[in-house]
């Protein structure tokens, strides 16, 4: 990122999160509430200690687009000995998951209103996170979307990055075309090697993957090598 660059404007109505254009990174900081759970970064821009919104370090798992949280909350409920970040752009959905684990007690969940891949590719320090879960992203099925599909060679530079040595990525979809492009992609990538699928248990079953139960998904996981 340039240095001329960097304009935050705070906004609560409805729009993109980020924007980037040739020279210049404009983010745009929705309408959050901070709450117990859901986080403020102090800076929106460069890499952040996201440790230190838990109440102890430990180690991180990140569920990219988390929807309404039924994994999230399901997996850090059963793992207090591991720190969860939920990232997802809905503020409704976010809030949602806030009431839940706070009904839960769910202590070791934290969770940013954020584009994700803003989230990776800016804010999270080099081999910081142990897992990431991408479950179910937006399939962009029209090919001139394509583009902005998450899974993609540029991101997949990011997860590498971002993620400790042995650290695992989690990919599932129903959009088959989509789970084929990303399988091709990851087998390719001579960084990670394939290992057996995460097979969610009856209650980590996502929201979204409720919704078509019968259908059988895409699923492939990664572990950096
Ligand atoms: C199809 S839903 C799947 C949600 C959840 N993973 C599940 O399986 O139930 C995709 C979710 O990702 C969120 N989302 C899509 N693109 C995103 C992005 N770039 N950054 C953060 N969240 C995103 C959407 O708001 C939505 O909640």
């Amino acid at each position: 990122m340039g240095e001329s660059i960097v304009t935050i404007h705070e906004t609560s109505g409805k729009g993109l999160v980020w924007t980037a254009c040739r020279r210049a990174v404009i983010i745009i900081v929705m309408k959050f509430d901070e709450g117990i759970y859901q986080i403020a970064l102090e800076d929106w821009l460069y890499q952040q200690d996201f440790q230190k919104h838990f109440d102890s370090p430990q180690p991180l798992e990140v569920d990219l687009g988390a929807g309404k949280g039924r994994f999230i909350l399901a997996r850090a409920g059963k793992q207090p000995e591991i720190n969860f970040l939920g990232i997802e752009r809905k503020l409704v959905r976010v809030r949602k998951i806030e009431k839940k684990a706070f009904r839960n007690d769910t202590h070791n969940i934290r969770l940013l209103r954020l584009e994700g891949q803003y989230c990776v590719q800016y804010l999270f320090p080099d081999a910081s996170v142990d897992t990431y879960y991408i479950f179910y992203p937006d399939p962009w099925p029209k090919a001139k979307h394509h583009k902005n599909r998450l899974m993609k060679a540029s991101f997949v530079d990011q997860l590498h990055r971002t993620l400790k040595t042995d650290g695992k990525i989690h990919f599932s979809s129903d959009h088959l075309p989509y789970y084929d492009e990303v399988k091709a992609l990851m087998d390719a990538d001579q960084r990670f090697t394939p290992i057996d699928p995460f097979i969610p248990t009856e209650d980590e079953t996502t929201d979204f993957e409720l919704l078509f139960a019968g259908k059988i998904p895409g699923r492939c996981s990664y572990q950096k090598r």
